[in-house]
């Protein structure tokens, strides 16, 4: 247990690391145990290598350089559901029959602190308020429950897409017993397969682990490219072999329009024969916080939202568009071939980005001190970051209104991407699912309602409209249900059927 007889102290010694052992006399016998075990599991030398790396290669000189060096995607590699709408069908149809032989998996990243929204739990178990309360987490599985549906029923053969869910330190266990006492929303438990990707300390700028308290360091999942490592030691890329996976669908946790293992977007990514693709929406915003996907000296990126300059995140093209538009949803695809060969060779080359942080931290004194100005990093890795890897890469491009409403931040007056915005972006794709089927929506004094709603006293309020995942994945199948009818908000569809809640007196 002596942290001098263990060797402990030597190796702390060695990466210039002693003062996390600086409170040691001070600690119960239970939290010197705590501490040892945590700092055995470390490799000392390893981390500070990730510190100097990440470090060398931060700053605003660099970005600038790499400013220099981006170019657009080009034309050949991008697919479009609106400029390409011929070959729509061609590429659902080759996804779904991919899906109806079990090739396919889902891959959530929901390894996150889910900091900016501020709630101390997995973000997948949040509510935005839905007319159905339901959370993310439950949304997703739905989906792909009704998409292992639609292949079965076009295919005429029982079949299962995985569902692989990267959870961290913080997240694994509260997630695993949600799903657990949600009775994995109807999925065969035994097709959702949890993993815990790793965790790295917080450092300040000196290269020195940060202490949170006198016997505990302050540790953060290492960035959702933490991916390739876990899937690595964790033996998930061997389950994915076992099964017979050959495409991944890798998405981000907070996107409340996520098509779950897109057939469109597998089968476009199959059908050109890529190895990784990634699903874009047009940037319109320079300062929109998301990344962008071009080619730096030649090679398939994403130069993230926090990495690049205004002057060149405000560059236009001839046509008046942002130069850098193709805006990264955090919707990926790899071929299992890319994927075993990222997590076998490629994953060693990953560096990490810097992220500045204020971060809590005990002084010499033993004082816990709440800096309000950055005091160090943390480190991460991006899962986008073996993009340059890939031989045969693809962009495929969709609508924002279709697919992409992230949930970023709380509720507040001016915020983006907020619970408000993600369930009004859900309920006005679901209004216009139900307009397109045929039917429209009457206001109490029993008159149409626009199609496009109009503001009112400044808000734009949309249909209240919730159709339920298990019922239609992606707007098919409702006009048996609804065409030629009137309805007034708030609609509800789902499993027992097409009820008007408002009416109803619910
Ligand atoms: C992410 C993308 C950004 C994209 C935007 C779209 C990355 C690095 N950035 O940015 O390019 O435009 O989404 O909404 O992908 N996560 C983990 N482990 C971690 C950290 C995060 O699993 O250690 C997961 C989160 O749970 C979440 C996802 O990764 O599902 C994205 O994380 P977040 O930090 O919200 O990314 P953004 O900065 O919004």
């Amino acid at each position: 247990m002596d942290p001098n007889a263990s060797g402990l102290a030597m190796r702390l010694a060695e990466a210039g690391q002693s003062h996390l052992l600086q409170f040691w006399k001070e600690l119960s016998p239970e939290e010197q145990a705590e501490l040892t075990l945590d700092l055995q599991g470390m490799d000392f030398q390893e981390i500070n290598g990730f510190f100097k790396k990440a470090m060398e290669t931060s700053g605003s000189s660099k970005q600038e350089k790499m400013d220099s060096r981006m170019e657009p995607v080009p034309r050949e590699v991008l697919g479009s559901v609106t400029r390409d709408r011929a070959s729509l069908k061609d590429w659902e149809v080759a996804g779904l029959h991919c899906i109806s032989q079990s090739k396919v998996a889902a891959l959530l990243l929901a390894g996150g602190q889910g900091t900016r929204l501020g709630v101390s739990y997995p973000k997948g178990m949040y509510d935005v308020g839905l007319p159905s309360h339901k959370t993310l987490f439950q949304i997703q599985a739905e989906r792909i429950l009704k998409l292992q549906q639609l292949a079965e029923q076009k295919h005429k053969i029982k079949c299962c897409i995985p569902w692989y869910i990267m959870t961290s330190g913080r997240t694994m266990e509260s997630t695993k017993d949600y799903f657990s006492q949600h009775n994995y929303f109807g999925l065969d438990k035994n097709n959702i397969i949890f993993f815990q990707q790793g965790m790295l300390p917080a450092m300040d700028y000196q290269g020195k682990i940060i202490l949170e308290n006198k016997g505990k360091l302050s540790m953060a999942p290492d960035g959702n490219g933490g991916l390739y490592r876990a899937l690595g030691n964790q033996g998930i890329i061997d389950d994915m072999e076992r099964r017979g996976i050959e495409n991944i669908h890798v998405y981000c946790v907070d996107n409340i329009l996520v098509k779950v293992a897109d057939p469109s977007f597998i089968g476009f990514c199959v059908k050109k024969g890529a190895e990784c693709g990634a699903k874009v929406v047009e940037k319109t915003n320079p300062t929109e916080a998301v990344g962008v996907v071009c080619k730096v000296d030649g090679r398939y990126q994403v130069v993230e939202y926090s990495e690049i300059t205004l002057a060149t995140a405000e560059k236009r093209s001839a046509d008046g568009r942002l130069m850098f538009n193709a805006g990264n949803v955090a919707n990926h695809f790899f071929s299992f071939g890319f994927l075993r060969d990222v997590v076998q060779k490629y994953e060693p080359k990953l560096q990490h980005h810097v992220a500045q942080k204020k971060i809590p931290y005990v002084d010499a004194k033993g004082q816990l001190i709440k800096p309000d100005k950055p005091n160090g990093i943390k480190m991460e890795k991006f899962v986008f970051d073996i993009f340059q890897f890939a031989k045969t890469f693809v962009v495929y491009e969709v609508l924002r209104e279709d697919e992409f409403s992230p949930l970023k931040n709380a509720d507040s007056q001016d915020a983006k991407d907020t619970p408000t915005t993600a369930r009004h972006a859900l309920m006005s794709l679901h209004h216009r699912w139900v307009l397109n089927a045929g039917a429209h929506f009457i206001d109490e004094n029993g008159r149409h309602v626009p199609a496009i709603p109009s503001l009112k006293d400044g808000t734009d309020l949309p249909i209240k409209c919730e159709i339920s995942p298990l019922v239609s994945y992606g707007g098919e199948g409702l006009e048996e249900l609804v065409k030629g009818r009137e309805f007034h908000p708030t609609l509800m569809i789902d499993g027992a059927g097409v009820h008007e809640l408002v009416k109803n007196g619910v």
